[in-house]
């Protein structure tokens, strides 16, 4: 899932390269590298973060105005200096950079072993530089030709950047399965993973297809090919997103920086898409969609983590409000289990970025078998949002910090407006509820805003239990979802185990788990099974477990049971997932912070899954 970018213009490479590593450290971390066009191609690379790469090239000549670099989160060969990014082919005349998979990268290695190549690394990528330069070499072809030709015979997912010593003015980027951006300014071109890295030099971009090659030379325009060697032209797209959105504002962290930014990216996913006097909701991106949606005859959610996590969320509003079948299922279980799909299915994908692999092959398989696909994602123009037929965008707005904060509750948002929007037009719910939601939902961004002002006190009880081992963490109906996913924040971040679990399910095996080192995290709003929630919460504490207690402002019951209370304002039961999730994402960043965690960056993960 690394991150790449590329350069070729007048400006000098090497603080773009860097810059733009940074900002795609997100998608990988474990090592970095950059190759530079100066007295020859020259290729720094070593273990570690961006920072470190830098540290490293400070006493080397980083000269030149061509140039590729590559942030890694290891697939294939474990982190360390020689299996780094760039790759040199076996003569050293090309270097290469590597997003995706090479599936097939042993048999090709054999057969280039037996033609002679030597391997310095245990990388698939290695084998696509010398497999590049062996086309090249017999064929006697350009790099472009070569490039085009070596990937016919590749099976997997890249983007792909590659220099050529003996054709200095030139970069050529490839793409399949794995995102890439060609950014387009005067008299110099970028190749990234994402826009972010271009946002500040130009905001002219063409979404990279797959399978699609393109040679970026200076003064001349971009030229895209198709595998099949026929030329496109290519779509110009004007990007929208601004640059202060990347930067962290003052605050320590990304991910404290989009907790606290929810009060605005929840208002942007709902802007200028319902009405309370009139009583509308409106999705543009599916309004040719929504009687097909209407008329499902069930609708099968995909998506993996924290976007899953939404989906289920999405899964009860949809049923409940719309009275439509809801599936939600791991997109990379889906993928794989020979699934029943067909024309009558509605097949709704939610992604972040846009770019998850496992998201994108179950949609594409969907496709394959005739149902209608729709996407929920934050990444405007990512790969998601172009494959499927209709979609709503979050616009949650950049989400740099690899733990998702903001993206969820604006997916949940997003879901709640499409179940309501289904709902009306299938005249499933009384015209009195779909107007208390909507009144509602008017109110979250300022409660929101009202939840944040308990950072105070989830730091605090962040200090009692963050030394603990486990945790665990419980809500029933809608908040279940959000049980699922307070866990899977504190884990990621924090590395500390941790469970969600239904509140009613604990007694059918985790309850075993309960004495008094075990912290319990029990989301029980008023409304819902309130009651029984109640029950639950007696049933930990009669174990003697550690009670931090999620309640509607003015509970006592729950409040003289449990051990810490944090409070959220009254709102209607289909939107305590907002609300709620708030403190639970407070509680695992203090935690993590107080355990001298990597917050934006934990070990092991990227932002952005882009292999299998
Ligand atoms: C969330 O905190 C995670 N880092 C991860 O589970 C994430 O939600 C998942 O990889 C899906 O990403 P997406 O929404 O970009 O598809
Ligand atoms: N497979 C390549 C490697 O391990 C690239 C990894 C990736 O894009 O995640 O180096």
């Amino acid at each position: 899932m690394c991150g790449i970018v590329a350069y070729i213009g007048k400006k000098e490479a090497y603080p773009i390269l860097i810059k733009g590593l940074k900002r795609l450290e997100y998608r990988g971390y474990d090592s970095a590298g950059i190759c530079l066009l100066n007295s020859g191609l020259n290729v720094y690379k070593c273990k570690g973060k961006v920072a470190d790469l830098e540290a490293f090239a400070s006493s080397k000549d980083i000269s030149g105005t061509v140039g590729i670099g590559h942030t890694r989160w290891a697939t294939h060969g474990e982190p360390n200096d020689v299996n780094a990014h760039p790759h040199y082919s076996g003569n050293e005349k090309l270097a290469l950079i590597h997003n995706g998979i090479i599936e097939n990268y042993d048999p090709l290695k054999k057969e280039l072993v037996k033609r002679g190549h030597i391997f310095k690394s245990d990388t698939d990528t290695e084998v696509l530089v010398h497999l590049i330069e062996d086309v090249q070499a017999n064929e006697n072809l350009s790099l472009a030709e070569a490039v085009r030709i070596a990937l016919t015979q590749v099976v997997g997912a890249y983007a792909i950047a590659v220099m050529d010593k003996s054709d200095p003015n030139v970069i050529i980027g490839a793409k399949k399965g794995s995102p890439m951006v060609v950014g387009i300014g005067k008299n110099e071109f970028f190749l990234a993973s994402d826009a972010t890295p271009i946002i500040e030099y130009t905001n002219e971009v063409v979404y990279l297809e797959d399978e699609q090659i393109v040679e970026l030379r200076v003064g001349q325009d971009p030229i895209v090919r198709s595998i099949e060697n026929e030329v496109m032209t290519p779509y110009i797209h004007e990007l929208e997103m601004k640059l202060e959105a990347l930067e962290k504002g003052g605050y320590e962290h990304f991910m404290l920086k989009e907790i606290f930014e929810q009060p605005r990216s929840i208002s942007d996913s709902m802007r200028g898409r319902y009405h309370v006097q009139s009583g509308t909701v409106t999705l543009g991106g599916i309004s040719d969609y929504e009687q097909k949606m209407a008329n499902a005859k069930r609708i099968i959610i995909v998506a993996c983590g924290t976007s899953w996590h939404a989906g289920l969320v999405g899964e009860y509003l949809i049923e409940d409000l719309a009275r439509i079948p809801v599936e939600v299922e791991y997109a990379s279980e889906f993928r794989y289990r020979n699934p029943i799909i067909n024309e009558d299915d509605v097949v709704i994908a939610i992604s972040q970025s846009g770019e998850t692999a496992d998201t994108l092959a179950a949609l594409e398989l969907a496709k394959s078998k005739g149902a209608t696909i729709i996407g929920v994602c934050n990444v405007v123009g990512s790969s998601i949002s172009r494959i499927t037929d209709a979609g709503s965008y979050t616009h949650a707005g950049p989400e740099i910090g690899v733990a998702s904060t903001k993206a969820f509750t604006s997916q949940v948002t997003v879901l709640l407006l499409m179940a309501l929007r289904l709902a009306h037009k299938k005249g499933s719910i009384a015209e009195s509820r779909f107007q208390r939601i909507l009144a509602s939902l008017e109110k979250i961004p300022a409660q929101v805003e009202e939840v944040l002002q308990s950072a105070e006190l989830v730091k605090y009880i962040a200090g009692q239990y963050k030394d603990s081992r486990n945790f665990l963490y419980l809500g029933r109906g809608y908040n279940f979802p959000v049980a699922l996913e307070g866990a899977l924040k504190l884990k990621e971040i924090s590395y500390i185990h941790a469970e969600g679990y239904p509140a009613a399910e604990m007694k059918h095996g985790p309850i075993a788990l309960i004495d008094a080192e075990m912290p319990v995290v029990v989301i029980a709003p008023s409304k819902g099974s309130y009651e029984k929630v109640l029950s639950n919460i007696q049933e930990v504490k009669a174990r003697k477990g550690k009670i931090i207690a999620v309640v509607t402002k003015g509970d006592t019951s729950a409040a003289e049971l449990a051990d810490h209370v944090i409070e959220i304002p009254e709102t209607e039961e289909e939107l305590v997932p907002i609300l709620a999730s708030v403190p639970l994402q407070l509680l695992s960043y203090y935690i993590a912070v107080m355990r001298g965690c990597n917050v934006d960056q934990p070990r092991n993960l990227a932002k952005s899954v882009t292999v299998e």
